[in-house]
């Protein structure tokens, strides 16, 4: 059994920096069992250099997997390595990034860089399968500047053994502008005989439905962030069960999860409880902007600095948004 066996479609929380770790990849997981979790973009070159790192670079738990661990790098004796360092902690996928568009990421011939180095990407895939038995994946964009070397690029990447392929629907001059555009990556299925996943603005299971077309699967990033339900309701409508997919989940039931969330932010993070909990308040600002709540229930959650202050901002959303509600 590998992440890629099982039912399809599939749905994917997207890999993002300074999101997808540990803490939350369970709570997507909490929320939409049925959901593929992908970690933030992790450097090859970090973890090989010193590779006791790979323990907490590379943690993976029990109630999250499949986890598919995303590396970054140049180096294919680098990816190698780090390939084999998160297969031996657990993860059960490895995929390369060939797609972030961020200046000092490209300038060092990393992500979308290895778009325009297809010899060195295919070194890549080459060494990483040799290192790991798990399945070694590409997420990459359209191209450069076009579309045109899309076809060409990922068929050569098949060729050296790539298990699957998740294309985000813009080119990296496009960095996140304009919307994305599935098209190309539907033409890319019927070239392709790996699965290819599509990723770019599913914000709703509509969107997911309609863009789904003839591909394997969708990705979802920052529509995840936005609303973690949006996976569960997409895995229920991807397995034809209507109702589920249209199903709207109460404030306790999210709140509750929320709490557990930021439990498991401080379980596992490798810092103090003041510095998980900081780092939880991105979450807590989104969460309450998206329930239109007043600027005092505000002014507790950006203070707040232990998992009992989290959890009291919590307390006070769910009064608020029952309120409000009411
Ligand atoms: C905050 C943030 C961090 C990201 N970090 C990564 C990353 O580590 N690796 C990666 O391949 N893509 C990364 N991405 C890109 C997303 O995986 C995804 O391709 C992009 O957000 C488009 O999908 P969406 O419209 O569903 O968000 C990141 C995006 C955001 C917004």
């Amino acid at each position: 059994m590998t992440w890629l066996t099982g039912s399809y479609p599939k749905v994917i929380l997207a890999p993002m920096d300074g999101y997808t770790d540990p803490p939350f990849r369970r709570f997507i997981k909490k929320v939409a069992p049925g959901a593929t979790v992908f970690s933030e973009f992790l450097s090859a070159r970090l973890v090989s250099q010193k590779p006791s790192l790979a323990k907490t670079m590379f943690r993976v738990y029990d109630d999250e997997k499949p986890v598919v661990i995303q590396l970054y790098g140049k180096d294919p004796a680098e990816f190698a390595l780090a390939a084999s360092l998160a297969e031996q902690e657990g993860a059960q996928g490895i995929d390369i990034n060939m797609g972030c568009p961020a200046k000092k990421v490209v300038a060092h011939r990393h992500g979308s860089a290895l778009m325009k180095e297809i010899d060195l990407a295919e070194e890549i895939i080459r060494q990483t399968k040799a290192a790991v038995s798990v399945p070694v994946t590409v997420k990459t964009r359209l191209g450069w500047e076009d579309d045109r070397n899309l076809i060409p690029f990922a068929l050569r990447l098949q060729d050296c053994g790539l298990d699957a392929i998740t294309i985000h629907g813009r080119t990296y001059s496009q960095k996140f502008e304009g919307e994305a555009d599935w098209t190309s990556i539907y033409a890319l299925k019927e070239a392709l005989s790996i699965p290819v996943f599509g990723n770019g603005d599913v914000v709703s299971v509509a969107g997911a439905l309609d863009k789904l077309g003839n591909l394997d699967g969708v990705m979802v990033g920052r529509g995840a962030v936005a609303d973690p339900w949006l996976l569960k309701r997409a895995c229920a409508a991807f397995a034809g069960d209507e109702e589920g997919a249209r199903r709207v989940y109460g404030f306790e039931e999210k709140i509750a999860l929320w709490k557990a969330f930021a439990e498991l932010a401080v379980e596992s993070s490798v810092k103090t409880e003041k510095h998980a909990c900081q780092s939880f308040r991105k979450f807590l600002v989104r969460l309450h902007k998206d329930l239109g709540l007043s600027r005092e229930v505000r002014a507790q959650a950006v203070r707040a600095s232990t998992l009992a202050e989290v959890h009291a901002a919590l307390d006070l959303f769910l009064e608020a948004s029952l309120e409000t509600a009411a």
